[in-house]
């Protein structure tokens, strides 16, 4: 008996093999420096712990509306008003992270057939979102004239009468680059007479540093109709475990989105419900969002430096906590005998000679890549950058 055709189009993660590596070296005792990592590395604060707890102890354990509770919806609109933006909770669908709500989007905007325009480099779980949602996804590669970000003329040359949504993530996973005020205009400008959904992915917002974001749903009530803001604990709260993540949209979208995960999860965990609204409301979250911002700055800060006097080529990051490395120039070489083809090779060849984790950016649209998170402590980010440059220098 064959699989669905549905399940057969999604791609399997070419990072798992590698960190599933790193994981087991690390288990082993290896003095492993891992840059794979896709989540802050700290505790959720004391405060939000403290809220989980209480929520135990008062009996918040059985199901809620499916959509979220209107304490967490009500908490969301007022973190988006301080944002610089207006939703009402009817507007607002909680679901199991950021990663639930762009399903959700995709399956309640997308047709079969439909074509959704996605940057490259992107994260590698929105084309296989688009396919699940019997959708096309339209790769557009931003260009390195261009800073490695797309264009308003870019977007004019892909978008055709079936492109039915467009992803933008900023500031964007993989790349770390972030779209400033006026560009993030200049494609709502562009769109706002288009029938065409703005799937924004806002996960990293609250960690740009050189540029303020900005949500391009609050460039006009026309473009605020058609977008779904995504957003959520994961990044900010330092959350990922949680599995708490919401989007903004139209009210209708926001039923419709709603009424799916009803039949699919019903709601988000209650207990995780309860924390998030403490994480939003209480005082301490300003403070720990400062903390996590400053520590990421400074991060990001010593890995353009580091890389900088290693003469590696990589795209400045401004957002995220993510860099990514140019290794092309390697391609066609050898390291102790062995050829270099890929970004793939290359990180195979890292956690194979040097106990070190990279993830290759192949699935990130971005073939010529690797991706480097310092979601790492400064000396690991150190050690591991000094074995990045031995092996770059060994390499014939
Ligand atoms: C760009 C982007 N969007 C969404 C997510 C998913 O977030 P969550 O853990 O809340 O599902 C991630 C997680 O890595 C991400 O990098």
């Amino acid at each position: 008996m064959e699989i669905s055709k549905r399940a057969q189009g999604i791609a399997p993660s070419l990072t798992l093999e590698i960190t599933a590596k790193a994981k087991a070296m690390k288990a082993a005792g290896k003095d492993v420096v891992s840059f794979g990592a896709g989540e802050p590395d700290f505790n959720t604060p004391d405060y939000i712990v403290e809220a989980a707890k209480e929520a135990l102890a008062k009996g918040v354990t059985r199901y809620t509306a499916a959509s979220g509770t209107p304490e967490v919806k009500k908490a969301v609109c007022e973190a988006l008003k301080a944002d610089g933006m207006s939703y009402e909770p009817n507007q607002i669908v909680v679901s199991n992270g950021a990663k639930h709500c762009l399903t959700n989007a995709f399956l309640c905007t997308v047709n079969e057939g439909d074509e959704v325009i996605i940057p490259a480099p992107f994260w590698l779980t929105y084309p296989e979102l688009v396919k699940l949602a019997g959708g096309i996804p339209v790769i557009l590669k931003a260009k390195k004239e261009n800073g490695y970000k797309i264009t308003v003329e870019d977007l004019k040359n892909t978008i055709t009468p079936k492109t039915k949504a467009i992803l933008l993530c900023n500031p964007c996973n993989p790349s770390g680059i972030v779209y400033s005020k006026e560009e993030i205009f200049e494609f709502a400008a562009f769109l706002e007479d288009k029938d065409i959904y703005i799937i924004s992915d806002e996960i990293y917002n609250k960690l740009s540093y050189d540029t303020e974001v900005v949500s391009i749903s609050t460039y006009s009530e026309k473009i605020k109709e058609k977008t779904i803001v995504i957003n959520g604990v994961s990044k900010s709260y330092a959350m990922t475990g949680w599995r708490i993540g919401w989007s903004a949209s139209n009210p209708k979208l926001a039923k419709a989105m709603g009424s799916l995960q009803s039949h699919c999860t019903s709601n988000p965990n209650s207990i995780a419900q309860y924390a998030t609204v403490a994480a939003y409301t209480k005082p301490e979250g300003k403070e720990f969002i400062d903390s996590l911002y400053g520590v990421f700055k400074e991060r990001r800060d010593l890995m353009v430096d580091v890389l900088g006097k290693m003469g590696a080529e990589i795209i400045k990051p401004q957002g995220a906590f993510y860099v990514m490395v140019d290794v092309s120039r390697y391609f066609g070489k050898k390291f102790n005998g062995e050829h270099i083809d890929s970004a793939h090779k290359i990180a195979m060849l890292l956690i194979d000679n040097y106990d070190m984790a990279v993830i290759p950016c192949e699935s990130f649209g971005a073939d010529n890549f690797i991706r480097l998170s310092y979601a790492i402590s400064k000396e690991d980010i150190v050690k591991g950058l000094d074995r990045l440059d031995d092996f770059f220098n060994k390499i014939a």
